[in-house]
């Protein structure tokens, strides 16, 4: 029987793409969503590139009662948990909202999925456990830093959460995935980011000013310790980082795991400045910017870039796509929510 994957936040920017890789890979998928923070241009999207009615609850993770009765009513073989919030300065401002949504929601998750006979469970953590790493590139080894945001902090705790399940329980296993910076959008077009408001990530704050919808970019800090002055970053395709969630849950399905909670850095290896992403965004689609340097954001880290081999060795992944055909998918999709 073709297994069943439940991807809770299906319907977010990284949810989709990964809800039509794993259509792609053969699984079945089960799409959940509360839609707080987006509407259903992605999950449409997903259900056009894939010629698939794709099943969609709409309920928040929150919800304990909701959650149990998900699993009760429906045979689950892997959960990938994306719902939760994501914006670092707005978790500095309401600690409790962010510590709420994101804990409790993953909280039932593992909870219903150890009562009700779902063994795998795939969470979505982030390269800012890592703080400013000592050394780079940064190996899964390296330490974790004391978060400097509850955003950031509900991404450590809930990794913990998940390897002390899986060490108490016995009945599941888990990988998290430390996702280095996404971008881009999928090929297609029909599906990419949609930040509400004004957009604190570099590439959606990038597309809107080439396309007219902000007067300008202001590139944070040039005085930073880096070849050019502005901070290095590992920027992952978002169709690579999607693919990456197949290998996986095909590792977890195949039992193939080593240890039973394992962690992946999910990135490309390769560190790129906001001042290269910047020409090669106007070089690749022949568009101008309109920039300057501004002060350093509060909070950023000089560097940071993944070593990405044991999810090369063990996963069997590896980025594929260029800069430039993530960036040209990225304004690509910028064009297509400017004319719907
Ligand atoms: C990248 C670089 C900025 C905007 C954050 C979260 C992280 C993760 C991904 C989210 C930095 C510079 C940015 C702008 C700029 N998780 N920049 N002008 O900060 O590396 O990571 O997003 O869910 O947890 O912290 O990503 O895209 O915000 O910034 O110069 O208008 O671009 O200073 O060097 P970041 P980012």
């Amino acid at each position: 029987m073709t297994p069943t994957v439940l991807v809770s936040g299906g319907a977010g920017f990284i949810g989709s793409h990964v809800t039509v890789e794993l259509i792609q890979a053969g699984y079945n998928v089960i799409v959940a969503d509360n839609m707080s923070n987006c509407d259903k241009t992605c999950y449409n999207g997903a259900q056009k590139i894939t010629g698939r009615k794709i099943p969609f609850f709409k309920m928040d993770f929150c919800n304990r009662r909701a959650v149990e009765k998900l699993f009760q009513t429906n045979k689950i073989d892997a959960v990938i948990h994306f719902a939760a919030f994501k914006a670092v300065g707005e978790s500095v401002a309401q600690p409790v909202m962010y510590y709420r949504n994101n804990l409790d929601s993953f909280l039932n998750i593992v909870d219903a999925a150890r009562t009700y006979g779902c063994p795998n469970i795939l969470f979505s953590s982030s390269a800012t456990v890592y703080g400013q790493p000592e050394k780079l590139p940064v190996t899964e080894e390296s330490p974790r830093q004391e978060a400097t945001s509850p955003y950031g902090n509900t991404k450590q705790i809930c990794e913990d959460v998940l390897r002390d399940s899986v060490k108490a329980y016995g009945n599941i296993r888990g990988i998290a995935l430390r996702y280095f910076n996404p971008i881009g959008a999928h090929p297609s077009a029909l599906m990419g980011e949609l930040p509400r408001g004004v957009p604190n990530n570099l590439v959606p704050f990038i597309t809107q000013t080439a396309i007219g919808k902000r007067e300008c970019l202001s590139i944070f800090g040039n005085d930073y310790p880096t070849p050019d002055g502005t901070c290095l970053r590992d920027y992952i395709d978002i169709v690579d980082l999607a693919k990456a969630h197949v290998c996986a849950v095909d590792r977890m399905m195949a039992d193939k795991m080593k240890e039973p909670y394992e962690i992946f850095n999910i990135g490309t290896g390769k560190p790129v400045s906001v001042m290269e992403l910047v020409n090669a965004f106007q070089k690749v689609n022949g568009v101008k910017l309109n920039y300057k340097i501004a002060p350093r954001r509060a909070g950023d880290v000089t560097a940071v870039w993944a070593d990405p081999s044991k999810a090369n060795k063990e996963l069997g992944w590896k980025a594929q796509r260029t800069i430039e055909e993530t960036l040209k998918a990225a304004w690509t999709w910028e064009l297509f929510i400017a004319h719907k």
